[in-house]
């Protein structure tokens, strides 16, 4: 019964309106664009206040800013009431601007605010309202919740009022803000609420909300009812809700993340036509500057665990392109294992950049010390313009990474790197509610580049630049990577978030990737090559031949006796690396063998099983990953399967009963040993000068009787694997 009384009515009213526009066919002229003026209070130019201007002079509103310049007594309006001194530079402001009658005023935050649409479109839906002063309205009430009773009810749409957003004739305004004679950290919203909760101000003034987010949309307690909208030139925000566009977007209360993630997008920030239109907006030219006028940069580096391919990582730092003597080097390093790979790289480089300070495990720093630490180091050195912090794990491969990031022009931003073939990256699109990661929408079109740009975000980690103006500014206190149990990088983004620095991930480029630190057994001699499971494109990069995938595209490969092949397969490094290994291992299985330098090798042969040092599980891989295809090449239709051995010095003629093998050496001919080689009987044919790092393929079988040749000095060293079919 209640039901159908409900749809009666409601039928009525439209019925009413429809009547009513019948009557009077003219609507009201629009309101001139001229007519809009909006006011904003900032009293600092934070990146939401340049953000919310740039959104501003895209579609050419009026706006005049109140306060700048002025400090804030306004209270810590985040976290509780104040903002009395925005009503009071407003009440200062509209003085002048009483007697306009017909001019509209749009008074709304700054710092946390944005605009979808332009002044034609809200000075139409304000027209269409049909009052005299329209306050933004969200569901939930602050600060005040006994006054929930007072309001007057609504059938559908947000019932309380929302500070953040007010738009209405200038002398209403006027009369509506002249009643302020409070403190500038007494509650905004309150006076404002009080006023519009009183029915007879409420009806001379002509107040109403925006119950349903024609133009406001607060975001408090709202995040599911908005969605993106991407249009070919525009991006708006959608009410799923109520169906509308709403004009001004406003990050209240807690949504400031959001926000941010919708101002990647709207009004023009990003779209599916045009990718990023303000990357290049106030980018800074280095390719101008002189090479000795470069900014000076403290590069922080942090090896907080133990980490693969470290030489490595310090070699790119070598290879970046930028002038080494503007570069200087502050080393957090936490692990004793380091201590070797640190000590190498700086004899060899200290005199390469500007300076090289290392702060080691004795120091027993915590992480989040040595990060105070490092930022403060660029803090401190007026001459230091930017702060790039890497940590050990991030393998940058791109050369030009550190001058994009300075050409970008933020505050703080990160080049994104990921783990190779995964989602796992340097940035979280989102937080969940207890502060760790969620999930955006979009993260993984970033971390795939496929949405390419720069990203305000609101937690980065790993690698990132900041100004070394800002930590001397913003960022002036000494201690943000320490806060409560988080950790230091959550609790830096935080501190970064609260003093509404923004943080920004660019994916403009491909800039490198983050390696897996999990896993990493350092009680092998050379622990990284273990590394071919958990990270397969270092362990390539550092282990396999240059040339190797030459063999695909070129054919590079030779075949020096029929059917024997010989190609290029380890680099240098892995067959010093193996043999140190067996070395270290020591218990070469012929047991009686002696080391004879200048001697003749006297012991046919003396062998390691790959699985003494517990590697046969690695190699296994590495044939099957590296070996196999060019067994496909070359014999194609084989099935690999694989038994293996290491095997130095000599071998006496034999038919191996496998498939065929292969055969690596380890060391070079004549600079490490004399003679060696090896000789294939029937074909009469033999290969004097084995080539470091190549790999023999042949039969294994009766055609291929095959030996050693002796060595005459020296050590030599191979690694063979029988393949059976
Ligand atoms: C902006 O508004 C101010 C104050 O109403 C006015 O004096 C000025 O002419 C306006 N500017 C433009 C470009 O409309
Ligand atoms: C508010 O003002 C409009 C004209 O702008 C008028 O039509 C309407 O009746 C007024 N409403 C109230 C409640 O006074
Ligand atoms: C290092 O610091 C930790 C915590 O600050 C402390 O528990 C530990 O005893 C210190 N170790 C040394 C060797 O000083
Ligand atoms: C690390 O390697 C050593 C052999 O060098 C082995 O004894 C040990 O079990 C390994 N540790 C782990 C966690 O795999
Ligand atoms: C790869 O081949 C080129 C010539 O083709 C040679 O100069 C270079 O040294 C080779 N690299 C390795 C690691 O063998
Ligand atoms: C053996 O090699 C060493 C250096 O590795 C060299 O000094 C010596 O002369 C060599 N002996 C012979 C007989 O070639
Ligand atoms: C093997 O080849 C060498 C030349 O490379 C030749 O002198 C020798 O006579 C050949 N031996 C046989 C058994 O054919």
């Amino acid at each position: 019964m209640e039901y159908l009384t409900f749809f009666f009515f409601a039928c009525w009213i439209s019925f009413a309106n429809c009547v009513y526009s019948a009557d009077t066919p003219q609507a009201p002229a629009p309101i001139p664009n001229e007519k809009l003026l909006v006011l904003t209070v900032a009293t600092e130019e934070t990146d939401g206040f340049l953000r919310f201007m740039q959104a501003a002079n895209y579609f050419n509103y009026n706006v005049t800013v109140l306060g700048m310049g002025e400090a804030w007594k306004g209270g810590d309006v985040g976290r509780s009431i104040g903002g009395g001194q925005k009503i009071r530079l407003l009440k200062e402001a509209m003085e002048a601007l009483a007697d306009q009658e017909d001019l509209v005023v749009l008074s709304v935050d700054s710092y946390d605010l944005i605009f979808a649409g332009g002044p034609e479109e809200i000075l139409r839906k304000f027209q269409q309202e049909n009052h005299k002063v329209l306050f933004a309205a969200e569901g939930l009430i602050w600060p005040d919740k006994q006054l929930a009773d007072k309001y007057p009810s609504v059938r559908s749409g947000k019932r309380y009022l929302n500070s953040g957003g007010i738009i209405g004739y200038a002398p209403y305004i006027n009369k509506l803000v002249s009643q302020w004679n409070l403190h500038d950290n007494d509650d905004d919203q309150l006076f404002y609420t009080k006023i519009y909760l009183d029915p007879l101000q409420r009806e001379t003034l002509n107040m109403t909300l925006d119950h349903k987010c024609q133009i406001f949309q607060n975001l408090n307690g709202a995040v599911d009812e908005v969605l993106l909208k991407f249009g070919t030139d525009r991006v708006r925000v959608r009410n799923t809700v109520y169906d509308t566009l709403p004009v001004v977007v406003h990050g209240n209360g807690n949504t400031k993340m959001y926000l941010n993630y919708l101002a990647n997008y709207v009004p023009n920030a990003w779209n599916y036509e045009h990718g990023c239109s303000h990357c290049d907006d106030n980018v800074v030219d280095l390719s101008q500057l002189k090479v000795n006028s470069c900014p000076c940069v403290l590069v922080g580096v942090f090896i907080e665990q133990p980490t693969p391919f470290l030489p490595e990582f310090f070699q790119r730092l070598l290879t970046l392109d930028y002038p080494k003597d503007k570069l200087r080097l502050f080393v957090h390093n936490s692990e004793v294992y380091h201590e070797k790979h640190i000590q190498a790289f700086w004899e060899e480089n200290r005199d390469v950049f500007n300076s090289f300070m290392v702060v080691g495990p004795e120091e027993n720093l915590s992480q989040g010390e040595a990060r105070n630490m490092g930022m403060d180091v660029c803090r401190k050195d007026a001459t230091c313009e930017y702060y790039f912090s890497i940590d050990s794990d991030v393998m940058l491969n791109n050369r030009q990474t550190l001058k994009l990031l300075i050409e970008q022009n933020r505050k703080i931003i990160g080049p994104l790197v990921t783990r190779h073939g995964k989602l796992w990256s340097n940035f979280w699109g989102a937080l969940s509610l207890d502060g760790y990661y969620a999930r955006s929408e979009d993260y993984v079109d970033i971390v795939q580049r496929k949405r390419m740009g720069v990203w305000n975000i609101p937690y980065m980690a790993h690698v990132y630049l900041v100004k070394g103006s800002v930590l001397r500014n913003e960022l002036k206190e000494r201690k943000y990577f320490v806060l409560e149990k988080l950790d230091p990088d959550m609790a830096f983004c935080r501190n970064a978030r609260e003093l509404g620095v923004f943080m920004y991930i660019t994916n403009r480029h491909d800039f490198g990737r983050l390696i897996s630190t999990a896993n990493y057994n350092i009680s092998h001699y050379n622990s990284d090559l273990w590394q071919i499971f958990e990270n397969p494109v270092d362990w390539k990069e550092k282990y396999i031949n240059q040339n190797y995938t030459r063999i695909f595209t070129e054919n590079y490969l030779e075949e020096p006796c029929p059917d024997v092949f010989w190609f290029p397969v380890l680099s240098e490094k892995a067959c010093d690396e193996l043999v140190e290994e067996m070395e270290h291992y020591g218990s070469w299985s012929g047991g009686k063998h002696e080391r004879i330098s200048g001697g003749y090798e006297t012991v046919p042969t003396d062998d390691i099983h790959m699985k003494q040092i517990g590697f046969d599980k690695e190699w296994l891989h590495f044939i099957r990953e590296f070996i196999s295809p060019v067994t496909l090449k070359v014999f194609s239709g084989y099935y690999t399967k694989v038994k293996f051995d290491v095997l130095q010095a000599y071998l006496r003629p034999h038919h191996d009963s496998s498939t065929f093998t292969i055969n690596i050496a380890l060391n070079n001919k004549d600079t490490d040993f004399q003679g060696g080689g090896c000789r294939f009987h029937r074909y009469n044919c033999s290969i004097e000068s084995p080539r470091k790092g190549w790999s023999f393929m042949h039969p294994g079988r009766l055609t291929h009787l095959h030996e050693g040749l002796p060595t005459t000095n020296g050590t030599r060293y191979i690694a063979v694997s029988f393949i059976d079919p």
